[in-house]
């Protein structure tokens, strides 16, 4: 596999400032409230084999970045989920059945959502019915079966399970727990976004540097609006957020750019599959169009490569597990440090702490083995 030289060629796809940035504590709060927040960390934090993820430091790229640290939030050791959607969705099945047994809890999902909601029925002891597409893997499908769910594919995209939950929920009074809001749909996706906002609450308490700027994936937005709020809360400072989307999915940029929520058309999927979204959901658009400083979107290309520096330590000490939607926080951290316009927009330099989320480890483990022997190569 080549060095860490090689990105010095990692370039970003897009990037946008956000001319309506104004972040404000109490603005952000009004949308998930502090005492939700506050709620969750008390829940999640008495659940069976809760511990803190690791929060690493990525010490080979900030020496190679020039930047004073960059620190990974390792997700992949989040409960047994490999994911930071452990947080969610099972904390909502939990809020949301008030400890009562008879009901059934049903989703459409891309895959870690779907996980988090099987597992936090299954902890309850409640039935499931999980909706995903035709794209959802196999593997991802094996995952959410392993706690008791069951399965529904659908034909077609994220939107068509979506919409075939909702319709046989309504039909057969099952409990939606969707972590995707509408005007009209908040709570859950609320509640999803304060188990979010632990990460955050654990990070303030694993170092006490400052962070001065966090890069975000974002799909329809929930994860980085949920970080967001644990900012407002949490952290003495308000670091730069920056959020990264795949290319081919870049809904949070073009609403941004637009000033208001943009649907997208996706031609193809990305290989960043949690991120493959068209629409942001409402509450993180009303959370992130004041607090993103930039948004930025990466193609696939460096995908694969990233997966393996990670595995093979070519950006730490550790050997990290991370997937394909961990991938594209470091590789636009990368690409920003190539561009000298917007690095300087965001005051990116060498008294910099850098946060990056590695949101996901293996949590597809056939198209994590095939990334990363493509990857080494
Ligand atoms: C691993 C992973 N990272 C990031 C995201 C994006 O999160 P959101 O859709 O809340 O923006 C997802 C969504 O499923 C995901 O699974």
């Amino acid at each position: 596999m080549k060095s860490l030289k090689s990105i010095k060629n990692w370039t970003l796809t897009k990037s946008l400032k956000n001319n309506n940035f104004s972040f404000k504590r109490n603005y952000v709060l009004r949308f998930v409230p502090s005492l939700l927040l506050t709620n969750a960390f008390k829940s999640i934090s008495s659940w069976k084999n809760y511990k803190p993820t690791p929060l690493l430091k990525l010490d080979k790229l900030q020496k190679n970045l020039k930047l004073k640290n960059v620190f990974y939030k390792d997700e992949s050791k989040r409960f047994h989920l490999k994911s930071f959607k452990a947080l969610g969705g099972a904390y909502a099945v939990e809020k949301i059945s008030k400890g009562k047994k008879n009901i059934i809890i049903s989703s459409a999902t891309a895959g870690n959502h779907g996980r988090s909601v099987a597992w936090g029925a299954k902890r309850l002891g409640l039935k499931c019915k999980i909706f995903v597409s035709q794209y959802v893997s196999d593997t991802r499908v094996k995952e959410i079966k392993k706690f008791g769910a069951e399965v529904i594919r659908v034909k077609g995209d994220y939107e068509n399970s979506l919409n075939e939950c909702k319709k046989l929920s309504k039909k057969n009074n099952w409990k939606i727990v969707q972590d995707v809001s509408t005007k009209d749909y908040k709570l859950v996706p609320q509640l999803t976004m304060a188990g979010y906002s632990i990460m955050i609450k654990e990070i303030s308490k694993q170092t006490n540097q400052y962070i001065t700027h966090i890069f975000l994936q974002a799909g329809v937005g929930g994860m980085a609006a949920g970080v967001v709020t644990g900012v407002a809360k949490y952290f003495k400072r308000i670091p730069k957020i920056i959020i990264v989307e795949p290319d081919r999915a870049d809904c949070v940029l073009q609403s941004i750019k637009h000033n208001k929520l943009k649907k997208i058309k996706i031609k193809k999927e990305s290989i960043m599959g949690g991120m493959s979204c068209n629409e942001m959901s409402y509450i993180p658009w009303q959370i992130l169009k004041k607090t993103s400083n930039c948004c930025v979107s990466v193609s696939d290309r460096n995908i694969a490569k990233t997966v393996a520096m990670l595995k093979d330590k070519k950006l730490s000490k550790n050997s990290i597990i991370g997937g394909e939607c961990s991938a594209p926080g470091i590789m636009s951290l990368v690409g920003v440090c190539n561009n000298t316009k917007i690095k300087k927009i965001i005051e990116l330099n060498e008294n910099s702490n850098v946060l990056v989320i590695g949101c996901e480890g293996n949590a597809d483990v056939k198209l994590y083995k095939q990334l990363l022997s493509k990857g080494r190569k």
